[in-house]
């Protein structure tokens, strides 16, 4: 059938906000910072950017590289957990941009794993029914620092904005699909662990709930550090073994960036060589949903990868949700 990644991109927004610039914010220290998650500085998206706005900025590109225009696309699936508003979905909006008229369009929410959801349940619809879904969007995207609360330094120094965009293309003919073996997971026994507690219909929006800044996120991180290891490490394996693939046949390893001691425990488990790793935590943070989509584009235009070459990818989230992919470029 020929499923393939005809384009990505991505987006940073222009503003850097460094360790030193937390500095001044809370107690905290770029040394601390640095030694405990590997990053040094984020983007962050200027107050009149939107999550759709980045969206755009990242799609515009990918749909660039893959050659087509928004006209072409049937479908966007628009993986965030910051969207522009509770409804109408991010897709939606960002549809209207891009001019994409016949494409059904809709938002995912599965946390930080949310582009390996889309890129499945994207890659379903077009096996499905391979004639109504010739050309795919699918984006990460987030504003995370409209969510933060930038009085808690063990959350505000961890997340930045971004976005990252991948068009999939159904080719018509008999090339290998891109997709070569995934494996995806939720446990919502652990849905407190990973949370904004307010906002929603639980906990609608109240003087209270501002004052006890229950619109932003909350994390126990030692408890979800723990667990993503062992969740990502378990479906790495098991993508690997399904698709009879050893870890050093893998061109380029891109795990959620998380954490780089997370990244760098996984790939000692798996036993994947540490320039076959990619990175970019250290100057984006945890974009969430955008991670692995800006990973992707980065590793794409770097030519880092040729046609053929096994990529592995891994996320995890709140939910929780977690999980691998093996793609092929
Ligand atoms: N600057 C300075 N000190 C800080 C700090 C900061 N930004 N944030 C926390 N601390 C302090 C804590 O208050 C604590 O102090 P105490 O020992 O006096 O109580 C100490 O540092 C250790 O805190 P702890 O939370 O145990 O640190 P840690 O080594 O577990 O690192 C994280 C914290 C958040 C970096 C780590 O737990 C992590 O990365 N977890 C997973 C996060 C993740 O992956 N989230 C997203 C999933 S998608």
């Amino acid at each position: 059938m020929g499923i393939r990644i005809r384009g990505t991109g991505s987006y940073l927004p222009e503003k850097i906000l460094s360790n030193f610039d937390l500095e001044a914010m809370v107690d905290t220290s770029d040394e601390w910072i640095r030694t405990r998650t590997g990053i040094a500085e984020r983007h962050l998206a200027a107050p009149e950017q939107a999550t759709s706005d980045l969206a755009y900025a990242a799609a515009e590109r990918a749909l660039a590289m893959a050659g087509i225009d928004g006209a072409e696309l049937d479908a966007i699936v628009v993986a965030t957990i910051t969207p522009d508003h509770v409804f109408p979905s991010t897709g939606c909006i960002l549809q209207r941009r891009l001019g994409a008229a016949g494409a059904f369009c809709f938002d995912l929410e599965a946390a930080c794993s949310g582009l390996l959801y889309s890129l499945e349940v994207a890659y379903s619809l077009m096996k499905v029914s391979s004639a109504k879904y010739r050309n795919v969007l699918v984006v990460g995207a987030e504003k995370l620092s409209s969510i933060v609360n930038w009085e808690d330094r063990s959350t505000c120094v961890l997340f930045g904005d971004g976005a990252g965009a991948v068009v999939l293309s159904n080719d018509g003919t008999d090339s290998p699909d891109f997709l070569v073996c995934s494996d995806l997971h939720a446990d919502g026994n652990y849905s407190d662990i990973l949370i904004m507690p307010a906002g929603g219909s639980r906990c609608p929006a109240s003087e209270e709930s501002i004052r006890n800044h229950a619109h932003s996120i909350h994390m126990e991180g030692r408890d979800v550090y723990k667990l993503a290891v062992t969740g990502m490490v378990g479906a790495c394996r098991t993508v690997l073994k399904n698709a009879k693939v050893a870890a050093s046949e893998v061109r380029c390893f891109i795990p959620h960036q998380a954490n780089s001691r997370i990244i760098d425990a996984i790939a000692q488990r798996l036993d994947v060589p540490g320039d076959r790793v990619y990175c970019n935590i250290d100057r984006c943070g945890n974009t969430s949903a955008a991670s692995i989509g800006i990973c992707l584009d980065e590793i794409v235009r770097g030519g880092q990868v040729s046609e053929g070459d096994y990529i592995l990818l891994t996320a995890f989230g709140g939910g929780l949700t977690w999980g691998a992919m093996l793609i092929r470029r």
